[in-house]
């Protein structure tokens, strides 16, 4: 027991929020979550570590149940227990918001882990397809390529939940040409505040439907999405330019090149590219989905000198996603819980960097204290398909994107630094363009950001909040940073 409580006291683990018991909170959950579902309780040995695990290691969060339903109407009846007891609820998928919003994001929440909603079917004349909303994205891949070698775009770390991913965005290489996760979408079973259970669309609780595209943690639990799919890519080339050596000024030459060739607006749709920095390294890497004869073609070689090049073609789906989670696991950590911090920043055609920013750039980046080596900055260049959609479309709101950044810095040791956040800070402030309005990617949640819901869902946060004060008055369903309800 002494054992248990070291480890519990070494991750942080707060004492349980209330006595369990006193409000029949445990009595009614045990009666919600029957047959082969469970539940579990602070004082359960190991909760922290093996009902709660947490994935940013930085935020300690204790939630007051976890739950693992197997049905929507076990779903509805947890629901039901919490709200009636003013507790908040936050579903988890896979796990991996980065502020720990699926554990609730605070102490004291119900958390309904959805890892044994899993359902699967295709539908092979309209290609559609149910997905439990518990799927992990590397099953996602697996099964839609059983079903008939269908596909959709989603994200490259196979361990991240289809529950939290379809719902915020869901961004990935094939999302310049397919759209986000969430364009997809044309259905979804979900349990409301009020408990009940119902399918929205764009016919059936368009409100719902509209904010679950973008928002959802907010609003409901999404059990089962309804998605279009595509036939799966082919042949697809694999390429990387990297700056191995070379001074603050080279990477700076290269990102500015990168840059240029990137906002071309002609540029087909079917190259993805992401150029990531890391101490005294520049690597340009993507995809081309097309063939070796197209891809030279685009004369990509000619465009960044100096650079080292290569690339090799992969003729099989199931392979290329696996080389994508391969790379997303040498940045992150393969989905290994650690501590962390990250940010994100964008840029739209209008407001691209000036040479002299990215000057400005390198030359902080190369002075910086950052209080580690393990940091990194992701430009992911966005654009093509999720550009042609409307702002006010889905909740999602971010569609003239051109390129997103993704900043992280990782404590190996314990808990992030002052020094660490204030880099990860300095860089957003440095490369952010004067007057823009500031876009945050919500499936980035940057906890220490005091304007979250305005960075996050920007022009469509009102029309949020009208239909959160609509379907869920008391914030049942909210984490630190989701939409308040409009005061009415
Ligand atoms: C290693 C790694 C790689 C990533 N790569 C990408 C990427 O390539 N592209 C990209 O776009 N994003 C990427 N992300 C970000 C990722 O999309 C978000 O963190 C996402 O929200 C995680 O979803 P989850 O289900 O795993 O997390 P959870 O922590 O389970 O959920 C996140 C949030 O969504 C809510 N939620 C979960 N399920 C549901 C549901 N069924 N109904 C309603 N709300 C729900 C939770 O309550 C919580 O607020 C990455 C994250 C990590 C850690
Ligand atoms: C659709 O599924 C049925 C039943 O599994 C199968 O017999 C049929 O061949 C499939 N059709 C296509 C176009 O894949
Ligand atoms: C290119 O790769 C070679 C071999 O790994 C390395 O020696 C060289 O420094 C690299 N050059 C650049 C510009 O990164
Ligand atoms: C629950 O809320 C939804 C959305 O507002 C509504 O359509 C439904 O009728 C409500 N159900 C009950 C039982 O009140």
């Amino acid at each position: 027991m002494n054992f248990i409580r070291t480890i519990l006291l070494a991750l942080g683990a707060a004492p349980a929020a209330r006595a369990a018991g006193g409000d029949g909170l445990q009595s009614c959950l045990n009666s919600a979550v029957t047959g082969s579902g469970s539940v579990a309780f602070p004082s359960d040995p190991l909760y922290q570590i093996s009902d709660v695990s947490p994935y940013n290691l930085n935020i300690a969060v204790t939630p007051a149940a976890v739950a693992f339903p197997t049905s929507s109407a076990q779903v509805a009846a947890i629901v039901k227990c919490a709200a009636d007891r003013g507790y908040h609820v936050q579903a988890k998928s896979g796990g991996h918001s980065y502020g720990n919003y699926g554990l609730g994001g605070t102490d004291g929440a119900i958390v309904v882990d959805l890892k044994n909603i899993q359902q699967f079917s295709m539908d092979n004349t309209t290609w559609h397809a149910i997905i439990g909303a518990g799927t992990l994205l590397g099953d996602v891949t697996q099964r839609l390529s059983a079903a008939g070698r269908r596909a959709m775009s989603h994200g490259t770390c196979p361990q991240v939940g289809s529950g939290g991913h379809f719902t915020i965005g869901g961004l990935g290489p094939t999302s310049r040409q397919f759209g986000a996760a969430l364009d997809h979408i044309i259905g979804v079973e979900v349990v409301l505040a009020n408990s009940s259970v119902v399918w929205a669309s764009e016919t059936e609780h368009e409100d719902v439907f509209w904010a679950i595209k973008g928002a959802a943690s907010g609003f409901g639990i999404v059990t089962a999405f309804k998605v279009r799919t595509e036939p799966q890519p082919g042949t697809a080339v694999e390429y990387t330019y990297s700056l191995d050596i070379g001074t603050a000024e080279m990477r700076a030459t290269l990102f500015k090149q990168w840059q240029a060739y990137m906002s071309n607006p002609d540029l087909t749709w079917k190259l993805a590219s992401t150029l990531t920095l890391l101490e005294e390294t520049l690597i340009i890497t993507g995809t081309f989905f097309g063939t070796m004869e197209e891809f030279d073609k685009l004369g990509i070689d000619d465009q960044f000198p100096g650079a080292n090049g290569s690339a090799v073609v992969i003729e099989n789906w199931l392979g290329l996603v696996a080389s994508w989670g391969e790379d997303a696991a040498l940045e992150l950590g393969g989905g290994i819980p650690s501590n962390f911090y990250a940010k994100s920043n964008s840029w739209t055609k209008e407001t691209l960097m000036s040479d002299e920013t990215i000057d400005k750039l390198f030359d902080y980046i190369e002075s910086a204290d950052k209080g580690t080596l393990v940091w990194f900055l992701l430009f992911d260049f966005q654009g093509g398909f999720t550009n042609t959609i409307p702002t006010h479309a889905t909740s999602y709101a971010h569609r003239d994107v051109l390129f997103w950044l993704q900043s992280y810095s990782i404590n190996l040791l314990g808990s992030v630094t002052q020094t660490q956040i204030d880099f990860l800070e300095n860089v957003n402030t440095l490369v952010s363009t004067d007057g823009a309005p500031y876009a945050a990617y919500p499936g980035y949640v940057d906890p220490l950001m005091p304007n979250g819901p305005e960075a996050y869902w920007g022009t469509n946060l009102e029309r949020l909040r009208q239909i959160k004060a609509e379907i869920d008055p008391n914030n049942v369903f909210r984490n630190p940073q989701s939409p308040a309800p409009a005061s009415q």
